[in-house]
């Protein structure tokens, strides 16, 4: 049987790193070509070279993906190094700062709508068309549990990923008899740098104990649904918000 992805060509930016990257190695494996996109270019390339060390394929292109000419760039460079774009993780973000809203900076609402809103907006149109010159494609779209309940001190981030929503029903109904299919995927606390930089052991605790399931969750874990999502298997599922929480937003 052939690999899930053999002959297809994926862009997934935030790369270098945790979910990104467990979604690059996962897709490579099972027989994409990749494009490891992220701002952190050393960060990329240790993915890329684990790729190829395993046989796979992945090229690395550096971007800040809150700019759009430079988001229109990456885009073309993944259709012009493999012929053609098929699948795009858009997964890159910040957590932004962690005050109440009364007290939230402008400067840090500005910078967490421009990459974790403002960004997708940018890749979601340029895949769009180059998936629609492929014949058709998937896009999965990284939000988080905040894009469905709130969550104190993080007013910007929350908001971000709430619009993510509104924009992947918004482009998914504008696709879908056309061949590409918009989903988004909402992860609990994931244990990855973006929380372990950000947080103390103790606040880990207990976060992880704000899952039924008694833990953080894993890269993998997330990866796993994502792909899903991005095969033919998901080939009726579009528009829709997908969670890998643990329990969190059912209780
Ligand atoms: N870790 C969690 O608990 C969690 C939960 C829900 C959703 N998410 C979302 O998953 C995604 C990935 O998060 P992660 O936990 O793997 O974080 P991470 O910090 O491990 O990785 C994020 C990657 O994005 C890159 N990046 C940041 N800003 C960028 C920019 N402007 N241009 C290009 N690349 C940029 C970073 O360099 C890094 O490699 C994010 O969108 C995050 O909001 C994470």
């Amino acid at each position: 049987m052939n690999p899930r992805f053999d002959g297809k060509v994926a862009l997934i930016t935030g790369a270098a790193s945790g979910i990104g990257e467990a979604i690059a190695l996962q897709l490579a494996r099972e027989g994409a070509k990749v494009v490891v996109a992220d701002q952190d270019a050393a960060g990329a390339a240790e993915v890329v070279r684990a790729i190829e060390q395993k046989g796979g394929v992945a090229s690395l292109f550096e971007v800040n993906v809150a700019d759009a000419v430079e988001v229109e760039v990456m885009v073309m460079f993944a259709a012009r190094t493999y012929g053609a774009l098929h699948l795009a993780v858009n997964n890159a973000g910040i957590s932004g700062p962690s005050a109440p809203t009364a007290d939230y900076p402008l400067e840090g609402w500005q910078k967490v709508m421009d990459v974790n809103l403002n960004s997708v907006f940018y890749c979601t149109k340029f895949e769009i068309a180059a998936m629609l010159r492929a014949g058709g494609g998937s896009i999965v779209n990284m939000a988080s549990i905040l894009g469905s309940v709130g969550f104190a001190n993080s007013a910007a981030y929350v908001t971000a990923k709430h619009g993510m929503l509104g924009l992947t029903k918004a482009a998914a109904i504008e696709y879908a008899s056309k061949g590409v299919r918009i989903n988004s995927v909402g992860p609990g606390f994931i244990d990855t740098p973006l929380l372990s930089k950000n947080l103390d052991a103790a606040t880990l605790g207990a976060i992880a104990g704000m899952h039924p399931i008694g833990r953080l969750g894993t890269s993998e874990e997330v990866a796993a649904l994502t792909c899903f999502l991005l095969s033919d298997e998901a080939s009726f599922i579009t528009g829709s918000y997908h969670l890998v929480d643990g329990g969190y937003v059912a209780r």
